[in-house]
């Protein structure tokens, strides 16, 4: 029945991970999937997701309406909009519990295919691969605008500018507002006012998906671009507390559409909610009283707010150490890049032959584009990533 089936390449990240577990060698370093690491290599359970879980505790656990949990929804809204925003004042955004990030991106995608179908997609060269993928099996074409320049090693924002402009008006747009993946190099507040200017005048449907709130420099500041575009003109956000809450596997995200007024964003919560219903009909609910608890907590709000700082800072300091490893063995290697980019990632320039001699020789994994997660790095591990480095940069 099933013998036509085609075998699944598997995921370039997903798959990655896994062959990492399985690689028997005991000096291996995951610097592959974006996940948080603690100096002692393990995920995290932040305290106040652990307070969370104490005050909850298991009680009954009936459907969550197809929206998700109202606490949940209030806290997000507040959260990546700002509790004073005007959209919210105004109540004209739609908001919905999700599975993760990467649902709320295929909800907004599903979305987007029923009430504004046939546009392009854009998505930024590079980009993390599912935003092609969730975008097309929603029924779109996918193509992108160029974002990284290799030789600067930054963003590339006359040929951003250029394409964007170029794009049929109405055009749909992914922008990541913060701690761009897989780069690590984000738009400048000047650069973000022009992408704007440009955006709201060509009519673009604008995605956000911001996976990393609270991993570039604030929890507020990393959100700003996000908070004054909705202040300009409608748009999709889409966000994640996989990273932020050290919650990988509950799946907690969220999508919020900025509507024009309060009628409009009525009828399409209506929308969202019919989306999710045909799609997995309501979120799971122990992940989402754990976030809606913490941030709906003004005490626990705080102390997530400062494990996060602590998150930000330790990765910051690992780019730190591991470009001073990697300049006391060699001075010929370039690593400045390494402190401009933030958040998890950051782009190597290594090839995709050299990510594979890191991996083969000395068990250290990165993602085949040159892609290094950097909250993976420790300071037991550095010396081996920094020599790895530095032997596979000189050939
Ligand atoms: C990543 O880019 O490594 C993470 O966002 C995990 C994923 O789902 O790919």
């Amino acid at each position: 029945l099933f013998g036509q089936v085609e075998a699944f390449a598997g995921d370039p990240i997903l798959s990655l991970n896994d062959s990492f577990k399985a690689d028997p060698r005991d000096r291996k370093v995951n610097l592959s999937i974006g996940v948080y690491t603690d100096e002692h290599g393990r995920i995290p359970v932040l305290g106040s997701v652990r307070a969370a879980y104490e005050r909850i505790g298991f009680a009954e656990r009936p459907y969550l309406p197809m929206e998700g949990h109202a606490l949940y929804r209030d806290g997000v809204q507040k959260l990546v909009f700002g509790a004073s925003h005007p959209a919210l004042s105004d109540k004209r955004i739609a908001t919905i519990q999700t599975i993760g990030g990467t649902g709320a991106v295929g909800i907004a995608a599903d979305f987007l295919a029923k009430h504004t179908p046939g546009r392009t997609v854009l998505v930024s060269d590079p980009t993390w691969e599912n935003h092609h993928g969730l975008f097309q099996r929603a029924g779109f074409k996918t193509a992108t605008y160029p974002y990284w320049d290799r030789a600067s090693r930054s963003v590339d924002f006359d040929g951003m500018v250029k394409a964007l402009d170029a794009a049929e008006a109405g055009s749909i747009v992914v922008l990541q507002p913060v701690c761009h993946n897989p780069t690590g190099v984000d738009l400048d507040e000047a650069q973000q006012a022009a992408v704007t200017d440009l955006l709201v005048a060509k009519g673009h449907i604008v995605v956000f998906d911001m996976a990393y709130q609270g991993f570039g420099t604030s929890l507020e500041a990393d959100a700003a671009f996000v908070r004054r575009y909705a202040a300009r003109a409608s748009c999709l956000v889409a966000n994640s507390f996989s990273k932020n809450f050290s919650l990988y596997g509950e799946r907690c995200g969220g999508l919020s559409v900025v509507c024009r007024d309060r009628d409009e964003a009525e009828r399409v919560l209506g929308q969202l909610k019919l989306a999710v219903r045909r799609s997995y009909s309501s979120p799971p609910m122990t992940g989402g009283l754990l976030v809606g608890t913490v941030l709906g907590n003004d005490d626990l709000r705080a102390q997530w707010t400062r494990e996060v700082e602590t998150m930000r800072n330790r990765m910051d300091a690992m780019r730190k150490l591991l470009a001073e490893e990697i300049r006391k063995l060699s001075n010929e290697v370039d690593i400045g890049f390494l402190l401009n980019q933030r958040g998890m990632f950051s782009f190597t320039g290594l090839t995709e032959q050299q990510v594979t001699a890191l991996r083969e020789r000395d068990g250290v994994y990165l993602v085949g584009s040159g892609r290094m997660c950097v909250a993976g790095l420790n300071e037991a591990n550095v010396p081996t990533v920094a020599k790895s480095f530095v032997d596979v940069s000189q050939g």
